[in-house]
């Protein structure tokens, strides 16, 4: 399959409205797994163009990139790796490297019983009452996600904070009334090495040190890859150590001992649930041939959008106030995984990769940017992802669906001047113009009946099978980032600048570091 002949497909099902393509796809576009429906009506695609997707998927061996996964083999070159976040998940023993890292959830999950029943305490003997998160990026959205979404599961005896951010307001916040002698610092860093961890790790011990003194390891709990840097930080004391596996990519963490939080402070159901879900979805992408398999259809999808119908951007709304923080999570996942230029062989990639991924919660970006998506003049697709967080009343639930329904319908079939008009004769035409929506706006619908640990689980792990298989179609390797290390370099370059100890090499630079040194 030639990128000529599938952006010759592109150009075809791009000429036709939206509103026909869809409705001639209506009942036959929808896929389910693990309790999840995803319907894929609402695309510029047609049985051309899906067969030739097919194609590529098999001329790109998406078959055999799933079950090299699976065989932990070496999918991550540059660091030479596997890839085993499926591993942290699996509910059954596995052989070698995988089950060496399976275990170390189930000893996560162990360390948190014990934390959660008393019987690992504070240094006065007391029960923890307090956790306090500290971590980025994949040791920290993770966590945050599920705390949030499951936050009426926690433990009324346990407050739980996470602090991220080098600004100090961050850990100043996660402490405030907080009392020293009966919190636990939960630090998660998989390398041991982000300044940001270090640098709030390092203040969170002096403000336990201010009240227990040198029983403030008693406080600590590290969760890293690089043991050594830890017993190093924590110098002559003992502190509690948990293993995060060289083999699982930070932003692909959440199922780990990274969640110890989660694992201590939520319902032990939340946790055991949400693993047991990533597992069915994981069968689901191992043993489902590619026409079916959602990990498959969704990753050609992104595919299709960003790089032969050129979508720079995918929209990500959860109507659901469980999945407020979704996109925020899904945007490391998919833009640090595969925003990207070169492949692992140093050669480009294909000439467009992944795309913008932004959202929020529905129905509450209606009330924002969704003017924006209706009217304004960038077309991208929008994911609704319809998973009530409460049943308790049926008739927000049935709300919630109709907004979702019609935000979807809206986007896709638009509104004529003619419609317009019709519907209200005597707008003059200035405003009735006003009143149209283009549409053509493609949407895909993922569902399900209410969103429990079990279908979150399914739904992250989808999205990471997604985010690798699509990686495979941009010829970009998915599991390393070596994006984010030219600034972390550069900003210890300039630190002695804003000190006034140097000049800047860029004058813009130099401009700027007296600005905000004001
Ligand atoms: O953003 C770069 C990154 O390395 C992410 O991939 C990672 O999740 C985050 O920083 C934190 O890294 P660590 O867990 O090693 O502190």
């Amino acid at each position: 399959m030639t990128t000529e002949k599938l952006n010759a497909l592109a150009v075809a099902a791009r000429s036709n409205p939206l509103r026909s393509v869809a409705a001639e796809r209506a009942g036959k576009a929808a896929l389910q797994a693990a309790g999840w429906t995803v319907d894929l009506s609402r695309h510029y695609l047609d049985e051309a163009a899906d067969a030739a997707l097919l194609e590529l998927a098999s001329e790109r061996a998406l078959s055999e990139a799933i079950s090299r996964l699976f065989s932990a083999e070496i999918v991550n070159p540059s660091e030479n790796r596997a890839a085993l976040h499926w591993a942290l998940r699996s509910q059954t023993p596995q052989i070698g490297l995988a089950e060496t890292v399976r275990v170390t959830t189930e000893v996560a999950l162990k360390v948190a019983g014990r934390l959660a029943n008393g019987e690992i305490t504070a240094s006065s003997g007391a029960s923890f009452e307090a956790i306090v998160h500290i971590g980025i990026g994949g040791s920290d959205f993770g966590p945050r996600l599920v705390a949030d979404a499951f936050a009426d599961t926690q433990s009324r005896n346990m407050t739980v904070r996470f602090c991220a951010n080098l600004d100090p307001f961050d850990l100043e916040m996660a402490l405030d009334g907080l009392d020293p002698r009966t919190t636990l610092v939960i630090g998660i860093s998989k390398s041991f090495g982000t300044e940001e961890t270090l640098y709030n790790l390092t203040r969170a011990r002096d403000w336990l040190k201010a009240s227990v003194g040198e029983a403030w390891s008693k406080h600590m709990a590290l969760v890293t890859a690089n043991r050594t840097r830890a017993l190093d930080w924590l110098g002559a004391s003992d502190g509690l150590i948990l293993d995060l596996p060289e083999s699982v990519g930070g932003r692909f963490s959440i199922w780990s001992a990274g969640s110890l939080a989660c694992m201590t402070a939520l319902a032990p159901h939340v946790c055991k649930d949400f693993l047991e879900g990533a597992a069915e979805m994981d069968a689901h992408v191992q043993s489902t041939p590619l026409s079916d398999n959602l990990a498959v259809r969704l990753a050609l999808l992104d595919y299709w959008n960003a790089s032969c119908l050129g979508f720079g951007a995918r929209v990500v709304l959860g109507y659901s106030r469980r999945l407020r923080m979704l996109s925020t999570y899904l945007q490391q996942l998919e833009m640090e995984s595969n925003g990207k230029s070169i492949g692992p062989d140093g050669q480009p990639s294909a000439p467009v990769t992944a795309p913008l991924v932004w959202g929020g919660e529905g129905t509450i970006g209606q009330h924002s940017y969704h003017q924006w998506l209706h009217q304004g003049t960038h077309i991208m697709p929008t994911e609704f992802i319809v998973a009530p967080g409460s049943l308790t009343d049926p008739h927000g639930v049935l709300a919630l669906k109709a907004h979702a329904l019609a935000q979807a319908e809206v986007l896709a079939n638009g509104r004529s001047f003619e419609e317009v008009k019709s519907e209200e004769p005597d707008l003059e035409d200035h405003i009735a113009a006003q009143k149209v929506h283009a549409g053509g706006r493609p949407s895909t619908v993922l569902s399900a009946p209410t969103l429990t640990p079990h279908a979150l689980g399914a739904l992250i792990a989808l999205y990471e099978h997604r985010t690798y298989l699509a990686g495979v179609l941009w010829g970009v390797n998915s599991f390393d980032q070596w994006g984010v290390e030219r600034g972390k370099t550069m900003a210890a370059r300039l630190k002695p600048v804003l000190r006034g100890e140097s000049v800047a090499d860029d004058p813009v630079t130099g401009q700027l570091a007296k600005q905000v040194s004001r």
